[in-house]
């Protein structure tokens, strides 16, 4: 063996007793020392009838980085607190599996997810708070106020459960409450075998949540210079970088999980996605957050790895005058919409009327539309299917208003004093 060789086998023995150090320092303490006979064998066993009963299930694993450092099935299989037990030949595994199981050797992560609006609010803008501990309702409300303790969404009323659990939920209970206390899951982004960091920089796994006309975040991404790059050089990247490690040379080109959530070249890593932002876009009026200042602050940090301070600056700039805008236009509507009610042209219900819903799409998918574009780079969002969107809905809320009016107006003289005012609906 040569000299160098020699080095090298003496530097890779090294690391690889540091790494399995470091690796092990993520487990809990109890298994390190006294690890049963039962983990032992483990996934050997498991995997021996798994093969053949879900081989899928094993492949995964496989590729995992979970495999290469040793973690095997029963170690996340099994119950923890509050988890009902089941009796699987021979080894008690978990009947259902959550967040708690990942939180075992995972806490920075799920804490700092348990921040997040992906925790309880993306649940509680579909069921209200009615699911959730009144300690689970103070915690979120301290960084989210008013996203958790709140009814659920008016329309949700109106389309009914089936809509609601085949629907709604299922992009919403990536911050559903569980039974074992804790919130929410992991999977949504790393898949359950998998267990992937290479999975969750792609931008298709956000945009099985983030996408269609009231969040197009995909869609615009696939229009912006980065997507477009990354689909062309995607093959160059090393998607599967240690998180802790990422470099721009890994990654020249940023997926929605390097502005929002990586650690770019000693930035930290976070699974609180709000922590980027300064916002709140998905509002039909848009303010600042609270932390709008460190938000963006934060941000731009993450664009200055790649970018130059002016044209960052500039870019910013020109996006927030489009929140201005666009939220000069929704004002419009929303006086509008005001006035007939206070005219008790309309019931306060406010998915019960025709005008109701050109109302909401002008915000709800316009609206956001053009924001998001301006921020995230798709001029086609920010004007075909933004601002121009948003003209024809102002100029539909008019003439609908008119008629209203007009009707009310023949209907008075026909019927006397108050014969053409609507009911009032249930709500009144
Ligand atoms: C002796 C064979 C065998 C062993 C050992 C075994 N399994 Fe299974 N497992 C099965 C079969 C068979 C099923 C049912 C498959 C089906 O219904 O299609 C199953 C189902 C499961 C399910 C789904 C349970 C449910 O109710 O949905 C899980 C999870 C699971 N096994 C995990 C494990 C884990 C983890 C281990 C090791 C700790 C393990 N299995 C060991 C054969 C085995
Ligand atoms: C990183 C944690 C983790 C590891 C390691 C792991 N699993 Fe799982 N597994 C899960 C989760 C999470 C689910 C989904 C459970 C649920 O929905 O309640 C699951 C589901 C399953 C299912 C049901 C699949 C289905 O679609 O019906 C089987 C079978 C299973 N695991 C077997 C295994 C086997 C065998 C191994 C080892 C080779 C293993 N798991 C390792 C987390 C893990
Ligand atoms: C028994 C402990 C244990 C459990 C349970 C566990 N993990 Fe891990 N996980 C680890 C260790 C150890 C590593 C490797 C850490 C390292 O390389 O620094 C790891 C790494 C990871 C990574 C990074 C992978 C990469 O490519 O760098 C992800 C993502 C991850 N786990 C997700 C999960 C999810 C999701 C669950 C629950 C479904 C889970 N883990 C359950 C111990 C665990
Ligand atoms: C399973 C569905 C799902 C996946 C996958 C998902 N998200 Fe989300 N995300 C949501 C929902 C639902 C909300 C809105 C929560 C609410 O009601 O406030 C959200 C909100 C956000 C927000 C806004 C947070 C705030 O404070 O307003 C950001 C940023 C975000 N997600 C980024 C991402 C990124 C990046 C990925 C991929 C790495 C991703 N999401 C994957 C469902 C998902
Ligand atoms: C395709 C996945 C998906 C479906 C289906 C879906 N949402 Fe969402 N929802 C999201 C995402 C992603 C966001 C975050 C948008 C953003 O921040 O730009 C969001 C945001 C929201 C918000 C605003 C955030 C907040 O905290 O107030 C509400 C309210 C909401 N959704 C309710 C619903 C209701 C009610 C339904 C069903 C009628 C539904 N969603 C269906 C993915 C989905
Ligand atoms: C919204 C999508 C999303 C969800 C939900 C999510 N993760 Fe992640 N996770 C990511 C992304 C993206 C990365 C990689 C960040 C980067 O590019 O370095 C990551 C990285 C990780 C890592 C490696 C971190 C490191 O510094 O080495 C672990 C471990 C992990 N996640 C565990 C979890 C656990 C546990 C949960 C549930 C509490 C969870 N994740 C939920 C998207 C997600
Ligand atoms: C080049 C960086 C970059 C990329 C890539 C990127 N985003 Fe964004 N995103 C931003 C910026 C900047 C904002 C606005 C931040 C603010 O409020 O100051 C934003 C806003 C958002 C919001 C709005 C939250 C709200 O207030 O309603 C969501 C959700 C989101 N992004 C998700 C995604 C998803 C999903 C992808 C990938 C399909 C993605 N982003 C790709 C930079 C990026
Ligand atoms: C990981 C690196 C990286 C990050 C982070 C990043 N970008 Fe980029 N961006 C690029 C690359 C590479 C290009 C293409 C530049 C070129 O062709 O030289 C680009 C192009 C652009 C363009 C288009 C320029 C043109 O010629 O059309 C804009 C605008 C832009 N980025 C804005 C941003 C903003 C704003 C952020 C932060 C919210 C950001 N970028 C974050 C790498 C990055």
């Amino acid at each position: 063996m040569s000299f160098r060789g020699v080095f090298i086998t003496i530097f890779l023995g090294t690391a690889l007793i540091v790494a399995a150090f470091m690796v092990n320092a993520h487990r809990p303490g109890l298994d390190l020392a006294h690890p049963t006979a039962a983990l032992v064998r483990a996934t050997g066993k498991c995997a021996e009838c798994h093969r053949q009963e879900t081989s899928a299930v094993v492949h995964e694993f496989e590729m995992s980085r979970h495999n290469a450092v040793g973690v095997n099935c029963l170690e996340c299989h099994r119950p923890v607190d509050g988890q009902e037990a089941l009796d699987h030949r021979g080894f008690t595994i978990s009947r259902t599996m959550t967040a708690a199981n990942c939180k075992q050797c995972h806490e920075t992560e799920y804490d700092q997810y348990l921040r997040s609006r992906h925790a309880a609010p993306a649940w509680a803008s579909v069921s209200g708070k009615g699911d959730f501990t009144v300690e689970q309702i103070a915690f979120s409300e301290r960084f989210h106020k008013g996203a958790v303790d709140r009814k659920p969404m008016a329309i949700t009323e109106r389309e009914g459960p089936v809509a609601v659990s085949k629907g709604c939920l299922k992009c919403h209970e990536v911050g559903r409450p569980n039974r074992d206390g804790s919130i929410g899951t992991c999977t949504a982004c790393h898949a359950r075998h998998a267990a992937s960091v290479e999975l969750a920089r792609t931008p298709e796994t956000c945009g099985q949540c983030h996408m269609g006309p009231d969040h197009s975040q995909i869609e615009i991404y696939h229009e912006s210079k980065h997507g477009v790059l990354f689909n062309a050089q995607k093959a160059h990247f090393n998607l599967a970088a240690r998180p802790k490690q990422l470099t721009t040379r890994d990654m020249p080109v940023p997926t929605c999980a390097t502005c929002h959530m990586s650690g770019l070249e000693g930035q930290k890593v976070t699974h609180d996605v709000t922590e980027r932002l300064s916002y709140w876009l998905f509002a039909a009026t848009s303010e600042k957050r609270p932390t709008y200042a460190q938000g963006q602050a934060n941000m731009k940090d993450t664009c200055l790895k790649c970018h130059t301070t002016p044209r960052i600056e500039q870019y910013y700039k020109d996006a927030e005058a489009v929140v201005d805008s666009t939220n000069a236009l929704v004002k419009q509507a929303d006086d509008l919409m005001k006035g007939l009610r206070d005219e008790k042209l309309l019931t306060p219900d406010p998915f019960d009327e025709p005008i109701d819903y050109v109302y909401f799409d002008l915000w709800h998918y316009f609206g956001r539309t053009a924001k998001h574009g301006a921020f995230m780079g798709g001029a086609d969002f920010v004007q075909w299917h933004g601002f121009y969107e948003m003209n024809v809905k102002l100029v539909e809320l008019k003439k609908q208003a008119e008629e209203l009016r007009a009707a009310h107006r023949a209907s008075s003289r026909a019927g006397g004093e108050g014969g053409g005012k609507r009911s009032t609906g249930a709500g009144e």
